[in-house]
């Protein structure tokens, strides 16, 4: 085995080094303050791996995602949302009756307990959907209770992967002030959720075939990115033995901050504002550029990806493909096309490496669909859903999970007396 030798106040030590299947080299650390005293300090973890996985590899130089081996791009051509959430969560492709019997768990197990409707009762009307969904995802912990039983994880697996979609549907139609759409059976799991967001009771509505196949493209391409922050949120609530529900509570309130998945909604929101201010976009990249500004470009950026993202390269096809068969002419892509032309073009983004992410073209696409901004990041979140729950399920069941508990270096005061009130 080969080690990496550290050496603190001429003292030498040496810790064990370790290849992942891709040959990414790690060293382990776990006995560093053991052995040495000191702590490794890395904020925001950009150089700290915190479990093993299986699961999905990332590449960001080579812009390479593979989800259980399988590239992104050949699941986005001939995969669909279902079986890529049985890939990721059973760790292989379903064979036909195993896809067969998971398509009839998730479609039977798509009712709430009609008590929750009431939760919906108690929001008011401009409430975030994402609160409502961490809110939701939780309180399924009430009725399912879980225990440490295969049996019973699977299950509630089950029922908050094909709940999931209800919740969200049921939150939309409660901004609205439309009735609630119960789940069709006949229907597949991304057509079923088209039709309880844009059915109502009084005609009969039939989700067009290009939509749901642009929603299980966007599904497939949200479902799993490694340790990313709400990611790596699921799996430290859950190590502490938290429930499911209440893990992926948890990684929906971290998704929804605007650096994360709610920069969907956000690229959307300045694509807007640049429409307003007569599309001057060259103003904005200016305003990007200038570090006495706060504004950033929405959508640009990523901590792995440093060459493309390749969510994006698909995405801005798709995007495309979608409005030209929708026939739909959306001002805002030819704004976005001409700010990553520029971007793509300019010194301070190519220096940076900053290029679109995943959430620079979803939003444009959302809007097709007639999806209103403010569910984009409940969209993310119904694609990343799968890849939460199997880097849960993989944290419950490796035996090297121990409670995440990181350390931190104190610069605070150090020991001083009490001040009584009368002498501060
Ligand atoms: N616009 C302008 N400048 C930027 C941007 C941007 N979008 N992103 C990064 N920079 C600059 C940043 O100011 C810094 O410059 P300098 O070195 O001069 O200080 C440099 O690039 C490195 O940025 P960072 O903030 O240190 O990078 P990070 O890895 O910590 O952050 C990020 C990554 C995604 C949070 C960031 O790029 C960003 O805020 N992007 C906009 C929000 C966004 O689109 N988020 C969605 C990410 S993809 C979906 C997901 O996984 O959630």
């Amino acid at each position: 085995m080969t080690t990496a030798k550290l050496i603190l106040n001429d003292q030498e030590y040496e810790f064990p080094v370790f290849e992942g299947s891709e040959g990414e080299t790690a060293i382990d650390f776990t006995r560093l303050r053991a052995q040495t005293g000191a702590v490794a300090y890395d904020p925001g973890y950009g150089n700290t791996g915190s479990c093993t996985s299986s699961i999905t590899f990332i590449d960001g130089e080579a812009g390479v995602l593979r989800y259980r081996g399988y590239p992104i791009e050949q699941l986005a051509e001939k995969s669909n949302f279902v079986e890529v959430c049985y890939l990721l969560i059973y760790g292989s492709l379903p064979t036909e009756q195993e896809l067969a019997e998971f398509v009839h768990k998730l479609t039977y197990h798509t009712l709430i307990h009609e008590d929750m409707k009431k939760f919906f009762e108690g929001y008011p009307p401009a409430a975030h959907p994402m609160a409502i969904m961490s809110a939701m995802a939780v309180s399924l912990s009430a009725y399912y209770a879980e225990r440490d039983d295969p049996e019973v994880i699977d299950l509630n697996i089950i029922r908050l992967l094909a709940k999931f979609k209800t919740i969200a549907a049921f939150a939309y139609k409660k901004s609205i002030g439309q009735p609630f759409i119960y789940p069709r059976n006949d229907l597949d799991y991304t057509a079923d959720f088209l039709h309880m967001m844009f059915a109502v009771p009084s005609e009969t509505y039939h989700p067009s075939d290009v939509l749901t196949r642009a929603l299980d493209l966007l599904l497939i391409l949200h479902a799993d990115h490694e340790q990313n922050c709400s990611t790596s949120t699921v799996r430290m609530v859950g190590s502490s033995r938290a429930n499911l529900f209440a893990s992926i509570s948890a990684g929906i309130s971290a998704l929804s901050g605007p650096l994360h998945g709610g920069a969907n909604q956000e690229v959307i929101n300045m694509l807007e504002m640049i429409q307003k201010d007569d599309g001057d976009y060259k103003k904005y990249m200016a305003m990007a550029k200038d570090k006495n500004s706060p504004f950033r470009l929405m959508g640009f950026g990523h901590r792995v990806y440093k060459n493309f993202d390749p969510r994006a390269v698909i995405l801005k096809k798709a995007a495309d493909d979608v409005l030209n068969e929708l026939g739909i002419h959306d001002p805002l892509l030819d704004i976005a096309v001409n700010l990553e032309n520029i971007a793509l073009n300019d010194d301070y983004f190519i220096e940076r490496k900053l290029y679109p992410n995943v959430d620079f073209y979803s939003g444009i696409i959302y809007r097709a669909m007639g999806i209103p901004t403010d569910m984009f990041t409940v969209m993310f979140a119904l694609g990343r859903l799968p890849g939460w729950i199997a880097q849960w399920k993989e944290m419950r069941d490796d035996p090297a999970t121990r409670i995440s508990r990181p350390r931190q270096i104190y610069t605070g005061a150090t020991a001083r007396d009490y001040v009584p009130m009368a002498q501060r």
